[in-house]
């Protein structure tokens, strides 16, 4: 399955800057608001990276589930320093991945990763931890991936929805059939009828926002994105905006849930790294073999972050006690620094696969998006287990 990278957002050469302003005034408004993922006094979230030579938790061959295009050591990746950095927050530590203690603070739990690809690459992740102490059973289905600790009673499913809300190609008002209408009032149908089984849930999206789509809002079509006819005018709501109301309405459904008693974790936007362009017109991070001191800013990713973190706050805000049920993983600032951490061009087998720039300067086909495993998304799962533990 492949997974678009990002466009930029839909505004003018000149309204660029003044975006940009607008959004780095809001990023600097969030951090000096305070943290709002504080959990005890340490907010794991705020560190930096450290050498750390211990190696990852498991390797491409202990750990039979790694999907080929994030397989990066089998498919070839030649180098293997980006497994060996481990986050340090800066009032604690983050302790190594016990995977037994995993297992036993689980014991007879349900979690459910729900979201894009990104919520399947951490399951990934997950699953490949886990296995070196104890094997799954492969349960899944049509409607989910399914995978059952046979000896605790865990399960832990994924639930694929790009979107997180209900979404049909059928024609509505002037959006075309066969265009993708994302209903922005409406959580995930599948979502929302497995939920009250689960007691952890992990929601991991944003990508799809780049994907021609219409948004509709009470029945109604206000935006779009890579689509829109000319003769609508204005749109009332963009992609960055859609993705906004996304978060608000599936944060709040999820809380409100009567039925729902366990915890709901919001990931935020992970970031990619097409240097100089995008996915698809010559992107690149060939040749990345360390993290980054400091994150390169990004338009589209500060924007959709500020946007995600305030409709977060907004439905704690406006949920009252279920608040208490919605947790945050802000990932986006601390992967910003790991550009390193992407399968790059080893996204398969092949041998003769193009891995560096040509002599005009193209760089080869590659996936700055998505996560190696093993690698730095291994730490999301480090951060989950403390964000439960918690
Ligand atoms: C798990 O089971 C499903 C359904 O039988 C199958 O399609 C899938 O390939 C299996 N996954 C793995 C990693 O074995
Ligand atoms: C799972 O556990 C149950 C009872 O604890 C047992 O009957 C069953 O055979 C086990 N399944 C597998 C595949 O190990
Ligand atoms: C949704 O649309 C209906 C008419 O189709 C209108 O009566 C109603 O007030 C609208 N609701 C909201 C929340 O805008």
């Amino acid at each position: 399955m492949s997974l678009p990278g990002k466009n930029p957002p839909a505004v003018a050469g000149g309204m660029q800057q003044w975006l940009s302003s607008i959004v780095m005034s809001a990023v600097a408004l969030l951090l000096t608001l305070g943290p709002t993922h504080v959990q005890g006094s340490c907010d794991i979230f705020r560190g930096n990276w450290v050498p750390d030579s211990s190696g990852p938790l498991y390797t491409s061959s202990s750990c039979p589930l790694i999907i080929r295009a994030e397989n990066c050591q089998a498919n070839g990746r030649p180098d293997k320093g980006y497994e060996n950095w481990r986050w340090k927050p800066e009032r604690c530590a983050l302790p190594r991945f016990d995977a037994r203690k995993f297992l036993k603070l689980m014991r007879g739990k349900t979690l459910a990763f729900a979201g894009d690809s990104i919520a399947q690459n951490q399951m990934e992740s997950l699953l490949c931890i886990l296995w070196q102490v104890d094997t799954p059973i492969n349960l899944s289905d049509r409607r989910m991936s399914r995978w059952i600790f046979n000896s605790t009673s865990i399960t832990i499913i994924r639930i694929w929805s790009p979107w997180l809300l209900y979404n049909s190609k059928e024609a509505v008002g002037i959006a075309p059939e066969g265009l993708n209408k994302v209903f922005l009032d409406i959580p995930d149908k599948t979502l929302m009828e497995f939920l009250p089984g689960f007691d952890v849930l992990v929601l991991s999206f944003g990508h799809w926002f780049v994907t021609p789509s219409a948004y509709i809002l009470n029945g109604t079509v206000v935006g779009g994105q890579s689509w829109w006819p000319l003769e609508a005018g204005k749109m009332q709501m963009n992609n960055i905006d859609a993705f906004g109301a996304s978060t608000e309405t599936c944060l709040t459904a999820v809380a409100t849930n009567p039925n729902f008693k366990g915890i709901a974790i919001l990931s935020t936007y992970s970031p990619d790294h097409y240097e100089r362009g995008a996915w698809n017109v010559g992107g690149s991070c060939t040749g990345k073999v360390n993290p980054l001191d400091k994150a390169m800013r990004d338009v589209f990713i500060d924007a959709m972050y500020v946007k995600q973190v305030a409709g977060f706050r907004k439905v704690v805000k406006n949920s009252g006690e279920q608040g208490s049920k919605l947790k945050l993983m802000s990932i986006t600032e601390p992967f910003a620094l790991r550009v390193d951490g992407h399968p790059g061009p080893y996204t398969n087998l092949d041998p003769n696969k193009k891995t560096q720039r040509g002599p005009d300067g193209r760089p080869p086909p590659q996936d700055c998006l998505h996560w190696c495993v093993p690698g730095p998304i291994d730490t999301w799962n480090k951060m989950l287990f403390e964000t439960i533990r918690r």
